[in-house]
Order: C-alpha cells, then structure tokens, then sequence
C-alpha cells in the first residue's frame, strides 16, 4: 500500500508516495530524480548507492525510503555549495581518481564521512574507511591520493579556499 513520506534530501524537503518495500536508491533516482547516486550490485556489495543519513553511510540498495523519514539524506548532488565543488571533489578530479565516474559519487560520500569523523586519516584508515567502495576501472591509488589531499585542503585555513 502507497504512503505519502517526507523525505528531506540534500536540505530540500521532498513529499513522495512510496511502497512498503520501495528502496531509497530507486526513490533518490526514479522519483525524485537525482540521478547521481548509482545503482551497482543491487545487493549490498559494491558501495555505488552510498549516501549519508544523518552523517553516517547507507548503503541506499539495502535502506528502505520509508526508513528516512525524519533524517537527512545527503546524496552526491547536496556536496557542492553555490556551484563550487567540495575539496573532496576537487581532490577526485585533480589526482585523477575518477575514471568511468560510475562509482566516484559513493566514494565521494564515503570519504566526507570519513573525514568528518577522522580529519586527518593514515593512508590504512584510508583504504579501511573506504573498503566498502569498490572501482572496477583501476587501482585504488589515485583514490586514497585524492583522500589524502582532501584532508590536506579541509585542514587548512579556511581563508584563500574554496
Ligand atoms: S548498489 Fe548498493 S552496494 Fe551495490
Ligand atoms: S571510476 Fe569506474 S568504477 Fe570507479
């Protein structure tokens, strides 16, 4: 049975009718239509739906929409502020950690939650806090540069950047 819910994504308040069993990563992207954030796997696996609820990360295949009423939801589109990009962003395109892109908007998430909790990782707490996330396109290098940079970039006085 349809239920109207109120789900607050990247700040904005969305009303939409949903099922019992709809999923957050098919209403962020079919019915909202912020399509962003990537369906992979389906099924838990590979970290393509990452979004943050409330901060931390959620795997959008395995998180039922009805469940995020009364939470943020913050999605890959929610991380630039006024048209500029997030550190972490920049970080991704600068180190070149990006290559199909199929899987940066999960990383992405998953790295601002790792550095909101931990601002200046080791390169292991890097790939620790970023093992859920897997890039079929090459090694994972780039990536924790691109993480390590970002750290560098959030740590430094806020004056002179972005
Ligand atoms: S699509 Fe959600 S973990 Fe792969
Ligand atoms: S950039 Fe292609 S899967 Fe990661």
């Amino acid at each position: 049975m349809k239920q109207l819910i109120k789900l607050n994504i990247n700040n904005i308040d969305y009303e939409v009718s949903v099922n019992d069993n709809d999923l957050l990563v098919d209403v962020i992207r079919r019915r909202i239509g912020l399509t962003g954030t990537k369906k992979g796997c389906g099924e838990g696996s590979c970290g393509t739906c990452t979004v943050l609820i409330d901060g931390k990360r959620a795997l959008a295949c395995l998180t039922l929409a009805m469940s995020c009423q009364e939470k943020k939801v913050l999605t890959i589109e929610g991380m630039e502020k006024n048209g500029e990009l997030h550190p972490i962003q920049e970080a991704f395109v600068e180190k070149g950690a990006i290559q199909c892109g199929f899987c940066t908007p999960g990383m992405v998430l998953s790295a601002k939650a790792l550095l909101d909790q931990n601002p200046k990782p080791s390169v292991e707490e890097i790939k620790y806090g970023m093992s859920g996330n897997l890039c079929r396109c090459t090694g994972y290098v780039k990536i924790v540069e691109a993480i390590e940079s970002a750290a560098k970039t959030m740590a430094a006085p806020k004056q002179g950047r972005k």
